[in-house]
């Protein structure tokens, strides 16, 4: 097949029965799950598949989504057990002949697939998510050599999903919580030497509701859709305090 030939081929022709959240608190008190059938094709998505039961099933679905190539984190949804990104989700690789499409667990519901980001954004501004650097500013640009601008790869491919935060059972039972999203773009801040903010960041993340809440359980990092390791900024920033405190930073 060539790559201008969108003709699905007749072995990608199959349906799939999907079980999707529906939730309106406005209209009712209980969530539960509606079933369809749907057509689905070789390279179909879980958003694809969405956008299907918008045209042909239910116009009041509700779901959220923007860039729909990994990069703006809003599609992130419940899929099978596994936390997943809607639009980078082939239905293929899922590998099910039945598939349960469920919002991020642990925050609340506004609509169907559809939650509330405000405590998780709200945790993110806390931690001042900019360069803090009141310096003269240089002639032309702050200049990072490369190993430096090394340190932080991982943590700049955060897209602010979420799916680390609804995965982290600290963050369901303390509100104060931080939690994994935020203290890895706080470590971003820490190791970046264009940033002199350290003090102030400091008091954020040594203290019960920051770092020393973590118990290095990982749901965060299996959780990520990018591959990410924000135990390993939280330990980096544990690591961080102790010297602090012993007076070696
Ligand atoms: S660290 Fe991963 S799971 Fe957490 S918000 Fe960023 S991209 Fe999403
Ligand atoms: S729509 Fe932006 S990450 Fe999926």
């Amino acid at each position: 097949m060539s790559i201008t030939d969108t003709k699905p081929r007749p072995e990608d022709l199959r349906s799939v029965i999907v079980n999707v959240f529906r939730f309106d608190p406005a209209t009712t008190d209980e969530p539960h799950y509606d079933s369809y059938k749907v057509p689905m094709t070789g390279s179909m998505t879980v958003l694809d598949l969405l956008f299907y039961l918008l045209e042909h099933e239910d116009g009041s679905l509700a779901f959220r989504y923007a860039c729909r190539e990994a990069i703006c984190g809003s599609c992130a949804l419940y899929v099978n057990g596994t936390y997943r990104l809607a639009c980078k989700t082939q239905l293929k690789d899922l590998k099910a002949e039945e598939i349960s499409i469920s919002p991020l667990p642990h925050l609340k519901v506004i609509k169907d697939l559809v939650v509330d980001m405000d405590p998780f954004w709200e945790k993110y501004e806390r931690i001042r998510p900019y360069l803090i650097n009141d310096e003269a500013p240089p002639e032309k640009e702050f200049i990072q050599s490369a190993a430096d601008r090394l340190k932080m790869d991982d943590m700049v491919d955060c897209i602010l999903c979420g799916a680390c935060h609804s995965s982290c059972p600290q963050v369901w039972t303390d509100e104060e919580y931080l939690g994994p999203a935020a203290l890895l773009k706080l470590n971003r801040f820490t190791v970046d030497t264009r940033d002199r903010g350290n003090k102030e960041r400091t008091k954020l993340f040594d203290n019960e509701q920051g770092v020393w809440r973590c118990h290095t359980i990982f749901n965060c990092v299996e959780a990520c859709p990018k591959s990410i390791n924000q135990t390993y900024s939280i330990q980096h920033l544990k690591r961080r305090a102790v010297a602090r405190r012993l007076g070696m930073k």
